[in-house]
This record gives C-alpha cells, structure tokens and sequence, in this order.
C-alpha cells in the first residue's frame, strides 16, 4: 500500500477552500492509501506564535480535521512536535542541503519580503524540515498545493542525495498526488482568486450562521447583464461556482436561467447562496465545538496518532543512522 503524507501548519481556522480542497480528498484517500495527516507545529513556529496561540491553535485544527473526518482509526493523525525524530532527521539532512539552494527558495524569498525583521534560520531551513516530515515516513504521495510544489520538488532533491551519499536506494522520491479532475477550487468572495483567510474573502468552518449570511451578501458582484445570455464578469462566475457545489442543481439552474435572460436579482441569488452554504457548514462547526470540548477524546487521539508515527519514524531514524556510521558505544 502507498504511503500518503501531509501536514498543515497551525496558522488561523480553515476555510471552505481548505475543506473542498483538501480535506474531502484526505477523508478519501485514508481509505486507499496509509494515510499520514499532522499539524505542523514545529513549522508554525518561523512566525513566532505566542505559547498559549500556539497550543490552542494546534487543539483548533486538530478539531477541525476530526470534524472534517479524517478517521483516527484509518489515518494516522498526529503532531509534529511529538515526533522528535522528525527534528532529528531534519538536522541531519540539513548536513546535504546547501545555503545557495535554500535561499533561492521561492518561499524564502518572499518570508523575506513580508517579515525583514525575522529572517530566521528556520525560514531557511523550512525545506528540510519538510521534506524530513515526508520522507520519515518514506512517503511516495503527497497532496499539497500548487504553493507547496517547489518544497515537494526539493525533498525529492534532498532524497536522492541521501541515496546517492549513501550509496542506498533507501528513501523513496515522493510525487505530489495530483487530484486531477477531483480537486475543486474554491473561489474567494472578494470576487478575484480562490478564497483565502484574508479579510472579506473567506468562509470559515467556524463562522457562525449570521456571519456567513453577511459576508455572502457583502460578496462582490457586477452591475447586473444587460443583453440575454451575456457572458458573466469573474465574480458573478465566481459566485455560481459556489452555488453549483453547495446547492441542488435546480437551484442552479433557476439562478442561471434568470441570469440569461436579465431577470436575476444577485441579492436574491446570495440569500439562497447563504443558506446552501449554512448546511454544510453548520454541523461541521457544531462537531468542531463538541470535539473542541472532549478533552478525553482528543487525548485518546493524539496518543493514538502519535504511537502510530513514532513506530514509523524510529524505525527509519534507526535505519538512518545506520547508514550513516552512528554507532552508539553502550
Ligand atoms: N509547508 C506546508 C504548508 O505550508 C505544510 C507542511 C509541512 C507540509 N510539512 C509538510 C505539507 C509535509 C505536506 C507534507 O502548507
């Protein structure tokens, strides 16, 4: 069976684009695949949280994957932090992996732009870490966005120089898993791009029925066509695209028709937009609160993810070190 890791670093709450996007294709693939899910703690930390962000924004997310549905009995789901051989390959890949090719790291570069007063060390070596992340586990697929492509493309780098150095075909060389026509992106509604957590754009697992009428109906729109069957500006696209995802398809097409023949009243279209998007978006909130308030069961979890990634990862960190020459004395 192929080995599927992923991590998502504990920064804010996810949003609809985070639950079409990825998380219904993990809920997917802990069916097919061994599954390896984490938060990525240790990677949140090149922003400096403070302790208490940092511990309630782990719980937040973890929450959040349990009530999207990753399965703790199909998956593995677990933290970074409480894997230490992940920090400990890590270093030691960080032995073959050269300054030049970390900073010329397109997200280095732009770390760089948007925090000059914190260029840490750990913003350089965010590759490595990553790519120890994946390969502890020897994984063959990781599904990851665009964004993460080049990270990808440097564990496999940092992978092959490991076999090479060692003369071992030991580490596998992760592919990024391609959805294909499976991968739904969400768009924003700011009315340009897919949605993101900036302010007025995104929808969130958390929002309460009230904010998410608001900010639906704050969405951008356009002045309204004109001529019948008029070809639609980005935002009204945008704004049936979520229709066609959240709502039956009769509700579509009665939007669509009314648009085609200059009837449509978007303010119509976003109160029915709003309440599609309230179904799905209810009950995963209400599991987040229940799971968010079982401290048992998110212990039992964590326990269980973590023994589950630390059989994996001593197990490689044992190997490793063996083809590297550490030997131990006693
Ligand atoms: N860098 C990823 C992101 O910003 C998070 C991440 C850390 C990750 N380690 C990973 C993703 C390993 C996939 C596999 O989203």
């Amino acid at each position: 069976m192929e080995t599927v890791v992923s991590g998502i670093r504990p920064t804010g709450n996810l949003h609809l684009g985070n639950y079409y996007g990825a998380l219904q294709n993990f809920v997917k693939m802990q069916n097919d695949f061994r599954c390896f899910f984490f938060i990525a703690d240790y990677h949140s930390l090149t922003t400096h949280p403070t302790p208490l962000d940092l511990h309630g924004n782990v719980k937040q997310v973890l929450a959040e994957y349990l009530a999207c549905g990753i399965d703790p009995d199909k998956a593995t789901l677990f933290i970074q932090s409480d894997l230490p051989e992940v920090a400990e390959l890590s270093l030691l890949l960080s032995m073959n992996a050269y300054v030049g090719e970390l900073e010329r790291t397109t997200s280095f570069k732009e770390k760089i732009r948007q925090q000059p007063d914190n260029i840490n060390v750990g913003l350089l070596s965010y590759p490595v870490l990553m790519a120890a992340d994946i390969i502890i586990h020897k994984a063959n697929k990781v599904p990851v966005g665009k964004d993460q492509e080049q990270h990808l493309e440097m564990t496999r780098r940092f992978a092959r120089r490991f076999n090479n150095m060692y003369n071992v075909e030991y580490f596998p060389e992760p592919d990024a898993f391609n959805f294909g026509e499976n991968l739904i992106k969400i768009p924003g509604l700011d009315g340009t791009g897919k949605m993101g957590k900036s302010e007025g754009n995104g929808l969130f697992l958390i929002d309460d029925d009230n904010t998410i009428r608001k900010k639906v109906m704050r969405a951008v729109t356009d002045t309204g066509p004109t001529i019948p069957n008029q070809e639609m500006t980005e935002p009204v696209k945008n704004l049936f695209y979520l229709l066609k995802i959240v709502s039956k398809p009769d509700t579509v097409e009665y939007f669509l028709s009314q648009y085609n023949n200059c009837t449509i009243r978007y303010g119509d279209l976003k109160k029915q937009l709003a309440e599609d998007i309230i179904q799905i978006i209810k009950p995963i909130r209400e599991r987040i609160t229940e799971i968010k308030e079982n401290e048992q069961y998110i212990k039992s979890v964590v326990r269980k993810g973590f023994e589950k990634a630390h059989e994996s990862a001593s197990k490689t960190i044992k190997e490793v070190r063996e083809i590297i020459g550490i030997k131990k004395f006693f």
